[in-house]
């Protein structure tokens, strides 16, 4: 049994596997063929956070597959009442094939992980997004071809998202060019990383966007953070993506965000409504990868 905790849960092989997978059940989508791999499979999604996009595209991604899906928040379950996660973990993987959780500490979900029967996927925590980067590289693929040796910038948070484009960067051979406030750095131990040699840190956001071929941010204050958000304003007035970045960017450079956004803070309106933005296919795409990644986790390779 597999879970899908970060992002290098799955190898680099196992990651190109589901990309062509998504190409294939997206593809099926769009032209209203049935593809109900998991048909009577049903998938209990966690949320202790909110969300639009995760919620969306598990629930109505687990429909199109034939399954059926539980929701579950902290405020309606024993979850907000102080059962343990353990037992939690084994009455809910009992009655259900796989479990989605949104939560706080990775930590949580690990020892979820650790006592479920079913496969666990991480739909955010305050340390991983996988599911999130998964869409992003599978757009970049739709829009620009393979993103091995490519350059991705990234300009605010040292959060959940930078270090899951650090681990990606990793496993499929792109390189990360990072620019955060001082204080909010990434950490190379809670990104997990084999080595320093697939990020480059740069003090000025527009030097980490020199050439690089997409430029991605994300919220100043991610969700578990919101008593600093005052402090957080004040740091990271100069890491907000202008078109001036995009600029200095490739020329075919891309720009992604996993949304929500806050237009005016980490980016300009003209450039995240601008022809270089990708934000609506991204969030499509989660849909088919997490489609293509429960297909995997829970049937293995089917062609
Ligand atoms: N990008 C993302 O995970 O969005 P939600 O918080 O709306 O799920
Ligand atoms: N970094 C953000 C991502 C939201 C999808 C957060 O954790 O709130």
């Amino acid at each position: 049994m597999k879970h899908y905790l970060q992002f290098n849960d799955l190898s680099a092989d196992e990651c190109n596997y589901v990309f062509a997978r998504a190409a294939l059940i997206k593809k099926k989508f769009k032209s209203y063929e049935k593809h109900h791999t998991l048909a009577d499979r049903t998938l209990a999604m966690i949320f202790e956070k909110a969300s639009t996009r995760t919620r969306v595209s598990f629930e109505a991604g687990m429909y199109q597959l034939g399954g059926s899906v539980v929701h579950l928040t902290t405020g309606d379950s024993q979850l907000g009442r102080a059962e343990p996660i353990e037992d939690s973990a084994k009455v809910i993987s009992r009655m259900t094939d796989l479990v989605m959780i949104r939560t706080f500490e990775q930590t949580k979900i690990e020892r979820f992980a650790a006592h479920s029967r079913v496969p666990v996927i991480n739909g955010l925590t305050n340390e991983f997004h996988p599911c999130q980067i998964l869409a992003d590289i599978f757009t970049y693929i739709e829009q620009r071809g393979s993103i091995a040796g490519k350059t991705v910038a990234w300009v605010g948070d040292g959060n959940n998202m930078a270090n899951t484009w650090l681990q990606a960067a990793d496993l499929l051979g792109f390189t990360v060019h990072v620019s955060t406030p001082s204080g909010y750095e990434i950490d190379q131990s809670i990104a997990g990383l084999r080595s320093a040699d697939s990020y480059r840190v740069f003090d000025d956001p527009l030097s980490a966007c020199a050439g690089a071929d997409l430029v991605t941010t994300d919220v100043w204050t991610s969700m578990g953070y919101e008593a600093e958000n005052e402090a957080r304003m004040k740091a990271f007035a100069s890491w907000r993506v202008s078109n001036t970045m995009m600029a200095a960017a490739a020329s075919d450079a891309l720009f992604m965000h996993c949304l929500p956004a806050h237009r005016g803070e980490e980016v300009d309106a003209d450039v995240i409504d601008g022809p270089q933005s990708v934000v609506w296919d991204e969030a499509e795409n989660r849909m088919h990868v997490q489609k293509a990644l429960m297909e995997y986790l829970l049937l293995g390779r089917l062609d």
